[in-house]
Formats: structure tokens, C-alpha cells, sequence
């Protein structure tokens, strides 16, 4: 006999276990099957980037897809488990005869009924499995003919780059500085109308990345010279987390993007704001923008807490009320600190990276930054955008986002081995109330 076998057939303490794990079998089956939201609840599992809380068509296909192989699995799991049981109890052996007894010497030849059987069941529960995954790859593949036919959709160019995300619009153009148009660029996040598809045209400029929308859609790589894309729908207005999922370096766990779905004609409100250049704030605009009331977002009132944003207080009360007043002016902004921080901002060569519509700045190494005061986030979804926070982040990106390709601002001391950096805070301070003011 096979010490398996021996060791199977000897064990006499698995017979209360069999029960026990039968009696489990058939409890689990009870909770699970009747639907997964009370689990949600028992586990929390409605996070701001879980799969399971989904909030527009294309990932309610994904999940429902999901549960139909949850169910197809828990049924084989039920099955199986209940023969085994069912074998372990009734074969189990009896008495000291049965334990030292040796293996039957010929083993059955098998009923052929019961394998034919067991073949097309096992055929069956694929075809139930084929038929919604065949149906969801045609579904998730493009936006549906229905939409596009009634001009309900639109294209975006989602590009990953070590560590963000940059947004482009495809059909909404903007003046450049030097001369002849573009597609509006916003970087890690992403306003979208709710209700609208929008089909993801996905690239990289570097390594792969992956985009993914947990509560929306995904997920589908970002491949080097490959054009992939995806197609989302928001149900409603809303605050969404995205992430990268695909592992691309240091910063991959960190590479963050948001979407943020607006009501139809909030969303046309935010889109004139973002086309126009550059805020410049002087003493005399400051004055002229104080009399005209700030710009408000219909669609966001009455938007209560929810989406946790793992940020201050205030954001993760209501990320669409703290979103929203970023769309206007903070209070109290000084004309002078602004002016002083876009001289630096030219001076030390941040300009190089970063394009800021309108003003100096005309590098595309880094996100665009023209409206870079209206975003929740910075540093690619990983840090509310607080003039604390700005001001950390630029003193040291490197401690937030480790091999990022931003200057430090710094460099370490040969002598004493200490980090110096070469903006004072003054400085520092100065550039965050300029990048802040870019509404
Ligand atoms: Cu980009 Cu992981």
C-alpha cells in the first residue's frame, strides 16, 4: 500500500473532521450564495478601490462576469466536497481489521455512465462560464455602437510615464504659446462627464504601465509601441481612485491617477476653464476676480462622505466639496509672492519640464501644470494638494517618490554627508503660492 493510501485509510481522527468540514462546506454555501453584499459589510470590502462597488456599466460586467465563476466554482466546490465527505464517512475504516487491511487488489473498472457524465458536466459548466466571458471581451472591448451613433462618447490618450499619468483630449483644442493647436493636456486627473462613455487610448512613453479604474474599468496595459484602449461610463457624478497595475519601477505602487465624472454641463464649465491659458494673478486681476463670484459645480452639491481620500479631514468628509473650492482662488493670495515664485519657477529651470499654457514654462518631460492649482492631488495621486504638501513635495520628491526624474531640489553634503537643498524655503514657499494660484 501506498504510504498515502496507508496514511488516508489509517487516519481515524479525519472522521469528525470530515463532518465538521461538511457541516462548513454547507454553511459557507448558505452565507455566500444568497449574494456578496453582506460580505461586503463583514469585511469592508467597499474601499475606494475595490472591484466590488462598481459605478458604471463596463466593471458591473466585469463583476457580474466574476460572480458567474464564482457561483460555477462554489457549485464544483459544494459537489466535490460533499462526495468526498460522503466517501470519507461511509469507507472510513471500522475497526482494527479495517486499519491494517491491505488495498483491494483489483481497482473498479468505473461506471462509464458516471464518466460520460462527469465530462459533460464538466463541458457544461465551461460553456456557462464561455458564454458571458465571450459576450463581456466584445462588450469591454469599445465603446458600444449605440452611444457612439448618438454622439454620447468621447476619446481620451491616457499616457503612462514613470510615475504619472498625463490626459489628453482629444477632440478639445487649445492655442499653444508657440503658435498652432493641441489637444487640451491635464495630468493625473481625469474630468470626465458622467453618464458619457469615454473610450482610453492607452500609451506609454516609457515602460509598460496599466490603467485601471477599480470602480469603473479595467484593466488594460500600456504598451511600448502597441495601441491598446478601454472604454468607461460613470453612472453619476462622482470621485474615483485609479491606479497603475502593472509593476514598472520604485514608484509603481504609488502611481496614482483620479477621475472625477461631472454632470454634462458641469463638465462643460470645467472644460472652458481648463482651455484658457494660465491664470496670471497681478495685483490688478486679483482685485478685478474678487468682485465676479468663484465658479460652483451643480452636479457636486449635496455630495456627502463616501470616498475616502486618505487625505485631511476636511477632503475625506467630501472630496467634491474640497474639489471643488480648488477650482477657485484661495484666499488671500498675494500678488508679489505669486510674481516671485514665477521668476523662480523660470529660474530654476523648472520651466524645462513642466508647460504652464500661456506663461514661461514649456517642458513635456513632466505633467502640464497649467491649471495645476484646480487638481486634488499632486505628485501623481499621492498627496493632497495642500500648500504644505507642495511645499514638501518640492523640497523633496524624492522622499515621496522614490527615482522620480523631478530635480530635488538638493544634493548631499561631501563633507557632513547631511541633504542640503538648494531652494530656501522662502523660495520654495514662494513657487507653491505660484502653482497654487494656477486655477
Ligand atoms: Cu506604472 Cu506601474
Amino acid at each position: 500500500m501506498s504510504p498515502l493510501l496507508h496514511m488516508i485509510r489509517t487516519r481515524s481522527a479525519l472522521r469528525p473532521i470530515s463532518r465538521v468540514g461538511a457541516a462548513l462546506v454547507a454553511a459557507l454555501a448558505l452565507v455566500v450564495l444568497p449574494g456578496c453584499s453582506k460580505l461586503h459589510q463583514v469585511f469592508s470590502l467597499s474601499g475606494p478601490q475595490s472591484t466590488m462597488v462598481t459605478e458604471g456599466p463596463v466593471a458591473r460586467a466585469q463583476w457580474d462576469l466574476f460572480m458567474v465563476t464564482v457561483y460555477v466554482t462554489m457549485f464544483i466546490f459544494v459537489v466535490v466536497g460533499a462526495v468526498l465527505a460522503y466517501a470519507q464517512i461511509k469507507f472510513r475504516a471500522k475497526s482494527e481489521a479495517d486499519e491494517h487491511a491491505e488495498a483491494a487488489a483489483e481497482a473498479g473498472h468505473g461506471n462509464p455512465f458516471v464518466e460520460i457524465g462527469l465530462i459533460a458536466g464538466s463541458v457544461a459548466l465551461l460553456v456557462i462560464i464561455a458564454i458571458p466571458t465571450l459576450k463581456d471581451i466584445w462588450y469591454t472591448h469599445d465603446v458600444p455602437q449605440v452611444d457612439v451613433d448618438s454622439g454620447n462618447s468621447m476619446d481620451v490618450t491616457a499616457t503612462g510615464y514613470q510615475w504619472w499619468f498625463k490626459f489628453e483630449y482629444n477632440s478639445e483644442m487649445v492655442k499653444l504659446p508657440t503658435g498652432g493647436e493641441a489637444p487640451l493636456v491635464t495630468g493625473n486627473e481625469l474630468v470626465v462627464p458622467a453618464g458619457v462613455a469615454v473610450r482610453v487610448h492607452l500609451r506609454t512613453i516609457d515602460v509598460i504601465h496599466s490603467f485601471w479604474i477599480p470602480k469603473l474599468a479595467g484593466k488594460v496595459d500600456m504598451m511600448p509601441n502597441r495601441a491598446n484602449h478601454l472604454w468607461f461610463k460613470a453612472d453619476k457624478p462622482g470621485y474615483f481612485y485609479g491606479q497603475c497595475a502593472e509593476y514598472c519601477g520604485e514608484s509603481h505602487a504609488i502611481m496614482k491617477f483620479r477621475v472625477i465624472a461631472l454632470s454634462p454641463s458641469d463638465y462643460a464649465k470645467w472644460l472652458e476653464n481648463q482651455k484658457n491659458s494660465a491664470r496670471t494673478a497681478t495685483a490688478q486681476t486679483l482685485a478685478a476676480e474678487a468682485k465676479v463670484p468663484h465658479v460652483s459645480f451643480a452636479s457636486l452639491k449635496g455630495m456627502g462622505p463616501g470616498s475616502t481620500f486618505a487625505g485631511s479631514p476636511e477632503f475625506d468628509a467630501n472630496p467634491f466639496a474640497a474639489w471643488q473650492k480648488l477650482q477657485s482662488p484661495d484666499a488671500g493670495e498675494s500678488a508679489a509672492q505669486i510674481a516671485a515664485g514665477r521668476k523662480l519657477f523660470q529660474d530654476k529651470t523648472c520651466i524645462t519640464c513642466h508647460t504652464v499654457r500661456g506663461h514661461e514654462g514649456i517642458g513635456i518631460t513632466g505633467p502640464d501644470l497649467t491649471h495645476l492649482g484646480s487638481r486634488s492631488t499632486i505628485a501623481a495621486g499621492v498627496l493632497e494638494n495642500t500648500p504644505e504638501r507642495l511645499h514638501q513635495w518640492i523640497k523633496d520628491p524624492l522622499y515621496f517618490k522614490p527615482g522620480n526624474k523631478m530635480y530635488n531640489g538638493g544634493y548631499i553634503d561631501v563633507e557632513s554627508g547631511d541633504h542640503k537643498f538648494t531652494l530656501t524655503d522662502t523660495e520654495i514657499d514662494s513657487i507653491v503660492a505660484y502653482l497654487r494660484s494656477l486655477k
